[in-house]
């Protein structure tokens, strides 16, 4: 199955997309093609419906780089000790408050909704996904707090202390999106101060959210794993690509480049693409002009977002690479302000 939602690409364009989930086959009917069939007929439908790009979570990471899946964004678990806090000079500010359980089903969408498309690679949910969320949910405890800062609310957290001994016993943050650092340090500085806990842990935040330089000592956080979270297949590349900012100012260093893109599965996606100028549209057929850089359509997922930069795809085989000049002018093409990251499980 798969949902429809929106997703945010750098530059702040929102593009709309297919989330997918539920992937199965029969335990018996295993390996004779019926997930290869599956893709296809699903990308042919998201083709039909117009949607650019597709998404999905994988349960294992050797499955979906054949049909053209590569890791868009990806997070990092983290285990929080709460004795000393934050630093005295971490942003503060604003206020915070609690909601209730009964509040949760109405207040959280809609503050969701202000916050789903911050970053690259963030993407809207459906009434559906909240159903899901608030009827599985059936813990007795369960601590949201929502920030209000100068232009209003602008972050929020769910936590739920996990099973345990009583008064050691873990907070486990389940839901947190906040719009800057300092929303960020102000939940981060709550959950924080919430007795009889031992500790905060947390798994996919994002890459760069600065905890280390909000906690009075940087040790207080200890990176418990790094793992991939979503992985994004481009349907529809011209699209996709045109929609993506690339920078203009060539003093940036953000110099044009040509990059051949390969898509053996949506073979109307291959081609030779220019990218820069603040544009980028397919100028040849493959082998139609000598392009700089060339990748699969997968690999060129991994850096779209912004997660990857095409040096690092090159360093590792991912990308292969022409013309050597052009390697730093794609890194300053694909760069993003802040890692991509997209914060929501289906
Ligand atoms: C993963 C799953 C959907 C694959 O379905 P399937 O019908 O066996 O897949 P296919 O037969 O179409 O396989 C296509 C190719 O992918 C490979 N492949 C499939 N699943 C794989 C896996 N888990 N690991 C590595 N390779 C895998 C197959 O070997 C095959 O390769 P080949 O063409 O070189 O022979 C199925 O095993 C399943 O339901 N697993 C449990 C649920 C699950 O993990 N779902 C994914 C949720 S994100």
């Amino acid at each position: 199955m798969s949902f429809a939602v929106s997703t945010s690409v750098p530059g702040g364009a929102v593009l709309p997309a297919a989330a997918v989930s539920c992937v199965g086959v029969r335990a018996d009917r295993t390996r004779r093609g019926v997930l290869t069939a599956l893709i296809r007929a699903q990308l042919d439908d998201t083709t039909a419906r117009g949607e650019v790009l597709s998404t999905l979570w994988a349960s294992e990471a050797r499955i979906y780089g054949r049909f053209g899946y590569g890791v868009a964004t990806r997070g990092r678990s983290v285990r929080v000790a709460r004795a000393r806090g934050l630093r005295p000079q971490a942003p503060a500010g604003g206020s915070v408050r609690l909601l209730d359980r009964a509040e949760l089903p109405t207040v959280l969408p809609v503050l969701y909704d202000g916050l789903a498309l911050c970053r690259p690679g963030g993407i809207t949910r459906p009434e559906g996904w909240w159903r899901l969320a608030t009827e599985t949910s059936g813990r007795d405890h369960v601590l949201a707090a929502v920030h209000t800062g100068r232009d209003g609310d602008d972050g929020f957290v769910v936590a739920v202390p996990a099973r345990g001994d009583e008064f050691v016993r873990p907070l486990q943050v389940a839901d947190f999106h906040a719009a800057d650092p300092a929303s960020t340090a102000a939940l981060w500085g709550f959950l924080l101060g919430v007795d009889l806990t031992a500790n905060v842990e947390a798994s996919m935040r994002p890459l760069d959210e600065p905890l280390d330089l909000l906690l009075a000592d940087p040790r207080d956080r200890t990176v418990t794993g790094e793992q991939d979270e979503t992985w994004l297949r481009l349907v529809d590349v011209p699209t996709a690509l045109a929609a993506r900012a690339f920078p203009a100012d060539p003093d940036r260093g953000a110099t044009p480049v040509l990059l051949a893109v390969h898509d053996p599965l949506l073979p109307g996606n291959s081609g030779v693409y220019r990218l820069g100028d603040g544009a980028a549209e397919r100028v040849a057929p493959l082998g139609g002009c000598a392009a700089q850089l060339e990748c699969g359509v997968a690999a060129l997922a991994s850096a779209y977002l912004g997660d990857r930069a095409p040096s690092a795809l090159a360093a590792t085989g991912w990308w292969t690479v022409h013309d050597p000049a052009a390697l730093s002018h794609a890194d300053a093409l694909f760069a993003t302000t802040v890692a991509p990251w997209c914060g929501t499980h289906f």
